[in-house]
C-alpha cells in the first residue's frame, strides 16, 4: 500500500481521480459549494452529528469523480478522534473494494501525529492476513493520497515515517499470525536473514551448539523438549551516522508455547503461536528502520524455540545453569518466556547498550491487569521509562509503568538454586519481571509485557503489530538529526 500527500483544496480534491474519496471534517467546519450545503442540510436536520465516525455516504455524486464519498465527522482532528473516523470510514467502504482511495482533511494544518494516525489507522484496518489460505483475497486497496490545504515539509517527513511503520507493523503481524509450523525458529531465522539484505541491517543467526559453547543453560533447558532447532537471531541497524552505545532490543521468539511438562489447557492453547510476538515486533522495527535509515545503531536479539513436552524435556524441579552463572530451579515450565529472556539479556551485556528493552508476550497476569489497551512496562530508570510513555502516548501505541519493589522478588527465593522461576500467584506479571531484572545488570534495561496487546482473541483473532509504533517512535526520538519525532520534540 502506498501514501502520498498532496496540496490540494476541498473543491480540487473532488477532482480526484481515485474510486472514493473521504473527506475528514472537522467539527463545526463550514464549506462553499455543494458538498458544504449537502453536511449543512444533514446537520440541521440531526443527521450528521459532531462525534467522531459519523458519516454522509454517496454514490456517484454530480460534481464529485470518486465513485464513493464520504463525508466522516472527526472532531477536532485529535489523532484519536481521527482512529475512530478512519475505522468508520474503512467499516463502510471495505465492501465496495477500492484500489484507491483520496483523504481530504477539510479542517486546517494537521499535526504529524494527526498524519499518521490516519494512514495507519487505514492500512491497519484493512490488512488482511493470506499466507496460509489457498483462495486468498488480498487486499486490493494499493494507493492512498492525503490532501491537505497547505502541505509542509513535517507533513511528508509524517507520511514517510507512516509508510515506514506500517511496512514494519505489517511484517510484524505476518509473522505473529503465521501457524507454528509455518514460522518455526528456522523459519524466523529466515525471515531475519532477509532483512539482512538491506542497507544498514546484518544478520548473524547462532544454532543449538553455538548456543550450547556460550552457556546459555536457561534457553537451552526450554528448547530441550523440542525437536524443532533452537535458533538465536542477532540483528543489527548500524548508521554511518550513528555514534555511541547501540539500543538493543529482545523479543521473545517462543514460536509454540504448550507449556512443556507443565502443560497448558487445551482450551484456546492455538493462540499460544502468538507467542513469538515480542520477536515479531523486533522484526517490524527493523524493517522500519531500513525503510527510513535513521543515524541510529540498534541490535535486535530473538531466542527462538518451541516449548514442547518430551521425554527429553526439562522437568519441574529441574535446576539449570544460566549463560550470566547464575542457577534457576524451574518449578514450572510454562514460565518459559523469562528463560530464554535472561539468556538473551546477559548476551546483550557484551554491545555495552544505552538501553535494553526486552518485548515479550510474558505472563497471562498482565492481560488480567491491563487488558488489551496498554502494554506493561517496568523499569527501574526513570528516564526510560518516560521516554517510553512518552512514545506510547505520541505513537497511541500505550503502555502504563508497573512497580519494580524488591520485596515483589521474595517469592521468587529458592532452597536449591540462585532463584526459583516462578512466584506465587500474586502479581504475576511483576514477579516475572523481577526474574529478569537479575539478569539485566547494571545496563538500562525495560521490559514490556505485551500478553494482551500483541494480539486479539475471538471473532477479530489476529495479531496487531504492537508494539512497533511504541519502539520506532522511541528509537526515532533517540536519533541526533531530523526525524520526524526529532522535529516535533523540538518544535
Ligand atoms: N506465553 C505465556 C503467557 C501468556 C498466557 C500470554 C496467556 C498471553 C496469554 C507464558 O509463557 C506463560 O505461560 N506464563 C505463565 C507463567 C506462570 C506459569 C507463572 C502464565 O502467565 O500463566
Ligand atoms: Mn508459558
Ligand atoms: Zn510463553
Amino acid at each position: 500500500m502506498k501514501f502520498e500527500i498532496r496540496q490540494m483544496t476541498l473543491a480540487q480534491s473532488q477532482t480526484a481521480p481515485q474510486d472514493a474519496l473521504v473527506v475528514l471534517w472537522p467539527d463545526g467546519a463550514e464549506h462553499q459549494g455543494p458538498m458544504g450545503d449537502w453536511v449543512r442540510k444533514a446537520r440541521q436536520n440531526g443527521d450528521f452529528k459532531d462525534a467522531a465516525g459519523t458519516m454522509l455516504q454517496s454514490y456517484g455524486m454530480p460534481g464529485v469523480r470518486a465513485r464513493h464519498l464520504l463525508v466522516v465527522a472527526c472532531g477536532q482532528g485529535q489523532p484519536r478522534d481521527l482512529r475512530k473516523a478512519m475505522r468508520a470510514a474503512w467499516g463502510a467502504l471495505q465492501p465496495a473494494k477500492v484500489k484507491s482511495l483520496a483523504i481530504c482533511w477539510a479542517g486546517g494544518a494537521l499535526s504529524p501525529q494527526a498524519i499518521e494516525a490516519v494512514l495507519t489507522t487505514l492500512a491497519d484496518a484493512s490488512y488482511a492476513y493470506v499466507s496460509t489460505l489457498s483462495k486468498p483475497q488480498p487486499r486490493t486497496l494499493a494507493q492512498v493520497v492525503l490532501s491537505l490545504t497547505h502541505v509542509t515539509q513535517a507533513d511528508k517527513t509524517a507520511v514517510h515515517k507512516a509508510q515506514a511503520l506500517v511496512r514494519g507493523t505489517e511484517l510484524a503481524r505476518e509473522w505473529a499470525n503465521r501457524p507454528a509450523n509455518h514460522a518455526t525458529p528456522n523459519h524466523l531465522a529466515l525471515a531475519a536473514k532477509a532483512l539482512g539484505k538491506h542497507p544498514g541491517v546484518s544478520c548473524k543467526v547462532l544454532g543449538p551448539r553455538e548456543v550450547e559453547r556460550l552457556g546459555m543453560g536457561s534457553f537451552l533447558a526450554v528448547a530441550r523438549g523440542a525437536a524443532e532447532p533452537l535458533r538465536f537471531i542477532v540483528l543489527e541497524y548500524k548508521s554511518a551516522k550513528a555514534k555511541g552505545a547501540p539500543v538493543v532490543l529482545v523479543g521473545k521468539g517462543i514460536t509454540f508455547d504448550t507449556g512443556g511438562i507443565s502443560m497448558k489447557p487445551a482450551a484456546e492453547m492455538d493462540e499460544m503461536k502468538f507467542d513469538m510476538s515480542g520477536a515479531a515486533s523486533v522484526l517490524g522495527v527493523f524493517e522500519s528502520l531500513a525503510a527510513l535509515q535513521p543515524a541510529l545503531h540498534v541490535m535486535g536479539l530473538i531466542p527462538a524455540t518451541e516449548n514442547m513436552p518430551d521425554g527429553m524435556a526439562v522437568k519441574p524441579g529441574d535446576v539449570v545453569t544460566s549463560m550470566s552463572g547464575q542457577t534457576i530451579e524451574i518449578l514450572n515450565t510454562d514460565a518459559e518466556g523469562r528463560l530464554v529472556l535472561c539468556d538473551a539479556l546477559t548476551y546483550a551485556e557484551r554491545f555495552k547498550p544505552k538501553a535494553v528493552i526486552d518485548i515479550a508476550t510474558l505472563t497471562g497476569a498482565c492481560v488480567i491487569a491491563l487488558g488489551a489497551v496498554r502494554s506493561g512496562l517496568f523499569s527501574a530508570d526513570d528516564a526510560l521509562a518516560q521516554a517510553l510513555l512518552d512514545a506510547g502516548e505520541q505513537s497511541g501505541d500505550l503502555c502504563w509503568r508497573m512497580p519494580l519493589d524488591d520485596d515483589y522478588a521474595e517469592g521468587l527465593k529458592s532452597k536449591f538454586a540462585d532463584m526459583a522461576n516462578v512466584a506465587g500467584r500474586a502479581a504475576g506479571s511483576v514477579t516475572a519481571a523481577k526474574f529478569l531484572q537479575k539478569f539485566a545488570g547494571k545496563m538500562p534495561w525495560a521490559h514490556l509485557d505485551i500478553a494482551g496487546t500483541a494480539w486479539r482473541s475471538g471473532a477479530q483473532k489476529g495479531a496487531t503489530g504492537r508494539p512497533v509504533a511504541l519502539l520506532l517512535e522511541y528509537l526515532l526520538a533517540q536519533a541526533p538529526s531530523a526525524t520526524a519525532s526529532g522535529k516535533r520534540k523540538s518544535a
